[in-house]
């Protein structure tokens, strides 16, 4: 009997662990300050930019230049993609996220994890041009 209830206690143990290191990983994302020029430009940069420039197909069909702070949050001619604070309902995020049945980038290999969580964090708090 006494046996049992320490193997028991074991597995309690094992799972407080477990249930701490996930809340600390939570808390450490969402808690790290994203930079606009370090974090979000980047990637822009690298996986849209193609596209999304002045003279790019993205900007003739969308109106969406992803050049700038000032282009990213003006969005497209329909209006703003991005929703500082909330990236649940932002458009920039539901296309990378590929929620919506286009998905961007247009035809290309997808944002890594990463590059879509720094994208999350970054209009979670609040879309700043830091
Ligand atoms: C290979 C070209 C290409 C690349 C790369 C690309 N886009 Fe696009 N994008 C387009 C085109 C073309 C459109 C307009 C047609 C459409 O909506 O499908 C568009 C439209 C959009 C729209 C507006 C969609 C809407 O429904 O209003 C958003 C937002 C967008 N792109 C974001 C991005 C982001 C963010 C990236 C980089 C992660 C990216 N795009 C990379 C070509 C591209």
């Amino acid at each position: 009997m006494h046996g049992y209830s320490s193997k028991k206690n074991g597995w309690v143990c094992v799972l407080l662990i477990v249930c701490l290191v996930l809340v600390t990983k939570v808390w450490a994302e969402e808690s790290t300050q994203v930079s606009f020029k370090g974090d979000v430009q980047p990637i822009l940069q690298y996986r849209c930019l193609e596209c999304h420039r002045a003279d790019g197909p993205g900007v003739a069909y969308s109106g969406l230049s992803l050049e700038n702070y000032e282009g990213l949050m003006k969005g497209t001619r329909f209006g703003p993609i991005v929703v500082p604070g909330n990236a649940l309902v932002s458009n920039l995020n539901v296309l990378v996220e590929g929620r919506a049945g286009v998905r961007m980038p247009h035809n290309k290999k997808r944002l890594t994890p990463c590059e879509i969580q720094v994208l999350r964090n970054w209009v979670n708090q609040g879309a700043k041009d830091n």
